[in-house]
């Protein structure tokens, strides 16, 4: 049996046959974000610090628990620390005691400001090691280090995946990223706030191309141990982003401009010809298509509705039935468009074991 630690991945992986016990203390994610899963039998929900031992009985695990944000990474930047470190050697240790495959979801930002772009998985990075990022880039660092000194030392069955920007429904609406900061300002009809000339790069995933490339690695050979860059190849500015929910919501919201914050990497790509060639993966979900998504949850989450929506439900409602004299004309016409259901994947991680009863490979 497998041990997991995403929402998403639960998702997933309870489709897939799997038992899973989603391990989460809740900093970050809310029970809401598992809620369709609770009634399902495979499915468990634990909450745990993954600061501390665990013991389960898994075959496979996980790890994707740790703040992720910077504003929630720097909330509290020792934890976020302890999270990564105390975490990863917690994790490692329950895989080396019942013999687990284990995935580590690292991060794109272990190249910290890169120098090379895109960046490929033999770049070292360049790492402010104690500046106010430093929690979470050096933390992710170290828990590489741990995955690998494990494999090398303990012959650990370790998969690690560096994951670039991932955006979609079910994220927090305050956690400063800057896909839901721009979704939540359209929304709600406020300026839209961009840091710095805005010219600044990134590059877009949507979550179910990142479940996707996840369920891939997992499924791998045990020679295949990563790092693997896992990201969306199509570099965008700040700004071109903050146009296209402009477009997509029709929203009328101002562009504000605001200091860069310390140590904002300025580009940001990934090289995904490994992923290419060992997962023969590559993201599929344009980015229109995902931020629709996106936006079609946060209109649900925040009960608004953006001005593009309002001009798609009027278009599309039932037209006004002629008066007669038995049928009175109703005052107003419901709008067409049902409330759209949400995809199963979910954003936000916990720490979820799996038991796969059905042994089908990723
Ligand atoms: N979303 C991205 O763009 C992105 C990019 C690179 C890497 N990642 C990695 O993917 C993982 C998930 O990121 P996310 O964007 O979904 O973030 P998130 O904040 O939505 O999810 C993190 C989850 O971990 C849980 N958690 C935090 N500390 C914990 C602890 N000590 N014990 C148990 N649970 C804990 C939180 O409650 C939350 O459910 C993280 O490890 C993150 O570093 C994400």
């Amino acid at each position: 049996m497998p041990v997991s630690s995403a929402p998403t991945s639960a998702s997933s992986c309870s489709a897939r046959g799997d038992e899973v016990i989603c391990v989460d203390n809740f900093f970050t994610g809310t029970r809401r974000n598992v809620e369709h899963l609770l009634g399902h039998p495979r499915f468990e929900l634990m909450r745990h610090d993954v600061c501390f031992p665990l013991y389960l009985e898994v075959d496979e695990i996980w790890n994707f628990a740790c703040p992720a944000s910077p504003v929630h990474y720097q909330h509290d930047p020792v934890q976020t620390t302890k999270t990564s470190v105390h975490g990863a050697i917690n994790m490692l240790g329950l895989a080396k005691r019942v013999g687990a495959k284990i995935l580590q979801a690292s991060t794109s930002e272990v190249y910290g400001d890169p120098q090379v772009h895109p960046q490929p998985e033999d770049y070292w990075g360049h790492v402010n090691p104690n500046g106010i990022r430093s929690c979470y880039d050096e933390g992710k660092r170290c828990a590489e280090t741990l995955f690998f000194d494990y494999h090398r030392q303990h012959r650990l069955r370790i998969k690690v995946m560096r994951i670039f920007n991932t955006y979609g429904p079910r994220m927090h609406p305050n956690d400063g990223r800057v896909v839901s900061n721009f979704i939540v300002q359209a929304l709600k009809g406020e300026a839209i706030t961009l840091y710095g000339s805005g010219q600044q790069t990134r590059s877009f995933q949507y979550v179910d191309d990142l479940i996707r490339g996840c369920m891939k690695l997992m499924g791998t050979a045990d020679d295949v141990v990563g790092p693997v860059n896992i990201g969306n190849p199509v570099e965008l500015t700040v700004r071109e982003l903050a146009e296209a929910v402009l477009r997509l919501t029709g929203s009328r919201s101002e562009l504000v401009y605001r200091p860069l914050p310390h140590d904002d990497p300025m580009q940001r790509c990934p090289d995904i010809t490994r992923a290419r060639r060992l997962l023969d993966w590559e993201p599929r979900i344009q980015l229109e298509e995902g931020l629709g998504e996106t936006i079609a949850y946060f209109e649900s989450l925040l009960g608004l509705r953006s001005p593009r929506s309002m001009a798609l439900a009027a278009r599309t409602a039932v037209p006004a039935v002629a008066p007669t004299a038995a049928a009175p004309v109703p005052a107003t016409v419901p709008p067409a468009v049902a409330q759209r259901s949400l995809p199963e994947a979910v954003c936000a991680p916990a720490v979820t074991t799996l038991e796969n009863e059905a042994g089908v490979a990723a």
